[in-house]
């Protein structure tokens, strides 16, 4: 959770009078805290981490967590060709496909990047293709958890993973054409409620590992929480790593040399050092709700109203002031559903104020659309230095609509 007094007030305004509104801004030092934070929890094992880059794909966050040394996590062949500009190791690239198509199946296969393979029937296509020889599978360990229903992907009767009745046919199919599965993986869900879950997943897919007679590394997935509200108990990471080193200690003394594990959070490294700054444009006095309007909305970050999910607000130009007044922070999309917080305490607020929307690092500019035919908003980075860099200029109204009309092969 953001720490209210932490809260870079000074650097938001300025990147606000710098780059304008809307603006996604990130502190650099957060991000690289919350790498050494893991980095530093399982140092004694063979224990690789890697960035779940859905979280945030801007080209300079992925630069900076590549930097500390974690993979890569990706779920898409335009993430792994996006990956493919910071690394010419096609192994650090870990490629968890879902309803994949032959031909990115192919593009994989050409890439030489890891393979995780969530259905029988893509195994046996991939299995039969006359270049590959490894890979690895995605179980379903039927223990879900995650901070809301549409993220729970350990439930049994979600659509991710290989469920557990049918490993021993995984098994056979690889005989059958002679490979190996050398990996599994299981992602219970993201924003975990209960770390105690996790470990119980680890544990099952530990026991499960039996099954595979050729396997050389274990990937349990990501989800690591952020505390959004005051009230959520931070995810205690070193809790975390002393149950899973009691684990993997165990676990390891039947390995063969070389073995490894994985882990492949997302949120975890982005979410707490993101801010999206936005500036009041409307004060609305409706019967029982008085409305902040923004210039940001839903298309910015969708959280909100996809998941109901809660991200603090406060107004950087009124910090001090008493937080005595009830607002609802609503977009500037035409839906009635566009709100960004429902009834949050703040100081008096006027048109012309800035607000920071709270912990937006992670699945905000990524989800990001143009819906309305906005545009999407600039990002910026505080550097470790304190410096201002623009990570990606925002387009005027006239430039977006100008691509946009380009994009569709448009009047000439
Ligand atoms: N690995 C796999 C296979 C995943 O599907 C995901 C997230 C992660 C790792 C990283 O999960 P994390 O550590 O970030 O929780 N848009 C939603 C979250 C969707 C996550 C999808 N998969 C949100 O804004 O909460």
């Amino acid at each position: 959770m953001t720490d209210y007094e932490n809260i870079p007030v000074e650097k938001l305004l300025e990147a606000y009078r710098t780059f304008k509104s809307p603006v996604y801004v990130y502190e650099e030092a957060k991000i690289l805290r919350q790498c050494d934070r893991v980095l530093s929890s399982l140092k004694d094992l063979p224990v690789k981490w890697l960035y779940a880059i859905k979280a945030n794909d801007n080209p300079f966050i992925i630069e900076a967590i590549n930097k500390k040394g974690i993979g890569f996590d990706t779920v898409s062949l335009e993430e792994v060709i996006l990956c493919q500009a910071f690394t010419d190791n096609p192994a650090d690239i870990f490629y968890t496909e879902n309803s994949m198509t032959d031909e990115e199946m192919e593009r994989a296969v050409e890439a030489g990047v890891v393979l995780n393979i969530g259905a029988l029937s893509r195994l046996e296509q991939y299995l039969k293709h006359p270049k590959t020889k490894e890979c690895c599978i995605r179980i379903n360990p039927a223990i879900g958890d995650g901070h809301h229903a549409k993220v729970n992907t350990g439930d049994p009767e979600s659509k991710f993973g290989i469920r557990i009745g049918l490993l021993k046919d995984a098994v056979d199919l690889a005989a059958k054409y002679n490979k190996k599965i050398t990996g599994i993986h299981a992602h219970i869900g993201s924003g975990i409620k209960e770390p105690e879950n996790q470990i119980a997943a680890m544990k099952v897919m530990l026991e499960l590992s039996e099954e595979f007679p050729d396997l050389r590394y274990i990937n349990f997935g990501g989800g690591m929480p952020t505390p959004y509200r005051k009230a959520d108990r931070e995810f205690n990471i070193e809790r975390f790593a002393e149950l899973a080193r009691q684990l993997l200690t165990e676990d390891l003394k039947k390995r063969p040399n070389g073995f490894e594990y994985f882990f492949e959070p997302g949120r975890w490294f982005v979410a707490e050092a993101g801010y999206l700054v936005t500036s009041v444009t409307t004060v609305k006095d409706q019967v029982e709700t008085v409305y902040l309007g923004t210039d940001t909305g839903m298309h910015h970050l969708v959280r909100p109203p996809l998941y109901e999910a809660w991200h603090g607000v406060v107004n950087l130009n009124k910090m001090e002031a008493p937080h005595d007044q009830l607002y609802t922070v609503a977009g500037n999309i035409c839906e009635s559903g566009d709100i960004l917080a429902f009834d949050r305490l703040l100081p008096e607020t006027e048109i012309g104020d800035v607000l920071a929307i709270c912990d937006a690092g992670a699945y905000g500019m990524t989800m990001a659309s143009q819906y309305n035919r906005r545009s999407l908003p600039a990002e910026v980075m505080i550097t470790e230095n304190g410096e201002l860099k623009c990570i990606r200029p925002r387009l005027t109204a006239d430039e977006t609509v100008e691509r946009f009309l380009k994009d569709c092969g448009y009047g000439g």
